[in-house]
Order: C-alpha cells, then sequence, then structure tokens
C-alpha cells in the first residue's frame, strides 16, 4: 500500500498539473510561486484565456461570493478575492472544463457544496467566507485525478460502489491507500495553494484530521454531505455520509440553525443549477 501511496504522490509531482490542462494553469502555478509576480501579471495571464476568464467572472459573480455589484474584470476579481481563491476559481473552471462533457455530475456537486459552504460559513460568521467556498469548489478535485490516472481502477471501483453499497472513498482506500480527499490534498498543495485550502480539501471524510483550519474543514464537510443528502449532481455515490462528531462539535449549530441552513442551501441550490447550464454553455462570451 505504501507503494502504491507513493506512485500516486510521485505521478502528481511528475506532471505537476494534469497534461490536459491548459499551459495557463502550470504557468499561474510558476508565477503564484513567485513572490515577486504582481496582481496584474496573474489577471494578464487569466485575461489571455478568454474562456477561461469569462470562467472565473462567472464563478466571481455565483451566489456563492454574493458581491453587490457586478465584478467585470478579472483583476478586480483578483482584488476582491485575492489570488489564492482566484487561482483556486481558474483551476476549477480548467479542470472541470475537461470532464463537463462526460462527469456533470461531479461539477454540479462542486459547484452545489461550494454555495453550500458559502451559506454555512455566513450563518455562522466564520472568518474568509471566499477561501471555505473556493475549498468546497475543489473538495473533490482528487477524483479526477484518481479516474484520469486510474482508469481501470475507477471502473472496478464504480461497480463495487454499486453492487456492496460502498462508498468511493472507501473503495480507494482498499485499493489504493490513499481517498480521493488525500489525493486532492496532494495536488493542491503541488499547485503551491495554501493550507488553508489545502487542508479542508484532504480531511474533508476525516475532519478530526483536521489540525489548523477545523472549522472550514467542518463546514466543508457539512456542506458535502447536505449537498449529497439534498440529491443535487452526482459525486460518484449515493450514499450519505453521517455529519462527523468532530464537525458537529466545531460547528455548534442548533437544530434551528441548521434548519435555516438547509432551506437557504436548497433556495440556492436552483440558482447553481442555473450557473452550471451557464457555465456549460459551449460558447461562452466574456461576461
Ligand atoms: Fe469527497
Ligand atoms: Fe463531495
Amino acid at each position: 500500500m505504501t507503494e502504491r501511496r507513493e506512485e500516486i504522490q510521485r505521478l502528481i509531482k511528475e506532471t505537476r498539473s494534469l497534461p490536459t490542462l491548459p499551459g495557463i494553469v502550470s504557468k499561474m502555478s510558476a508565477l503564484v510561486e513567485n513572490d515577486k509576480t504582481s496582481i496584474q501579471e496573474i489577471a494578464r495571464l487569466v485575461s489571455s484565456d478568454q474562456i477561461l476568464s469569462a470562467k472565473v467572472l462567472k464563478l466571481v459573480n455565483s451566489p456563492f461570493y454574493g458581491f453587490p455589484g457586478r465584478v467585470s474584470t478579472v483583476s478586480n476579481a483578483l482584488i476582491l478575492l485575492g489570488v489564492n481563491v482566484v487561482k483556486g476559481l481558474a483551476l476549477s473552471a480548467s479542470i472541470f472544463e475537461m470532464m463537463e462533457k462526460n462527469v456533470v455530475g461531479l461539477w454540479e456537486h462542486s459547484l452545489g457544496t461550494a454555495a453550500a459552504a458559502s451559506v454555512i460559513a455566513k450563518r455562522i460568521g466564520a472568518p474568509e467566507a471566499e477561501e471555505i467556498s473556493t475549498a468546497a469548489l475543489l473538495h473533490d478535485i482528487g477524483k479526477v485525478i484518481v479516474k484520469i490516472k486510474f482508469e481501470e481502477e475507477f471502473k472496478h471501483f464504480e461497480s463495487r460502489v454499486r453492487e456492496e453499497a460502498l462508498s468511493m472513498y472507501e473503495a480507494e482506500r482498499e485499493s489504493l491507500g490513499a481517498d480521493h480527499a488525500e489525493i486532492g490534498g496532494w495536488l493542491a498543495k503541488s499547485w503551491f495553494l495554501p493550507d488553508k485550502l489545502i487542508e479542508p480539501i484532504a480531511c474533508h471524510h476525516d475532519v478530526e484530521k483536521s489540525t489548523q483550519y477545523p472549522l472550514k474543514t467542518a463546514i466543508v464537510h457539512l456542506a458535502d454531505v447536505l449537498v449529497k443528502a439534498g440529491g443535487f449532481g452526482f459525486s460518484g455515490d449515493d450514499l450519505v455520509p453521517q455529519i462527523q462528531p468532530a464537525a458537529w462539535k466545531k460547528l455548534g449549530l442548533s437544530e434551528a440553525q441548521l434548519e435555516g441552513i438547509i432551506d437557504e442551501i436548497e433556495e440556492k441550490l436552483i440558482d447553481v443549477k442555473n450557473l452550471s447550464l451557464e457555465i456549460q454553455a459551449p460558447h461562452d462570451a466574456p461576461a
């Protein structure tokens, strides 16, 4: 098993970015890695790809960030949201672009989880709600790696999930020695995303393992469970996991608060469905 884990880590390191990812993402990784890079340089890079910047702007103006006015340029988005959030958005837009056609369910699950995380973060007054939404948007990104790099195993997981009522991450742990959460964390690290995004991704199925950002992790976990429970999108299996005790403890929600959150998420998911259809539109013009 250790060998498998090392193999996956090596694969991630070697490719640094997915082979099908546009070069812009690896260029952005290099820019963000360099401390001297200015916001203008990053904005210029994202803006050089019309489709990507249109997608980033749609996400920035989506229900989960909720800025009062319309954000119409990438540099404004960078100023409002910060480099890490915009980088996270550009990564999700690029990665899901290649998945949209065949994995619409996972894309919608991810968008839905981002919207739900935003509702929870705002309701409980958690700081850095934008970062939390972005981590939620990327939380299942490890599934993309598993699907692409371990195609054969992935098919096997799918049938086990169907036949044995196993969850996807249990099947992954058994045969790969790591699940998509941990793999997603490795991937986010290789893209130089900060720990506050990495940890919620890596620990969304093991909240108690989160040591530095347990509140952010608990929010992403709860958002994931609620979106699955609501039957929105499709993340690979139909099992709704229990909300973990560590998450309950960290969030300290009353029943009434939870009910309020669920109602608001249900409303938001209608907007998210429209957003998903809009983002998938084949000929996106810049917003
Ligand atoms: Fe997951
Ligand atoms: Fe998920």
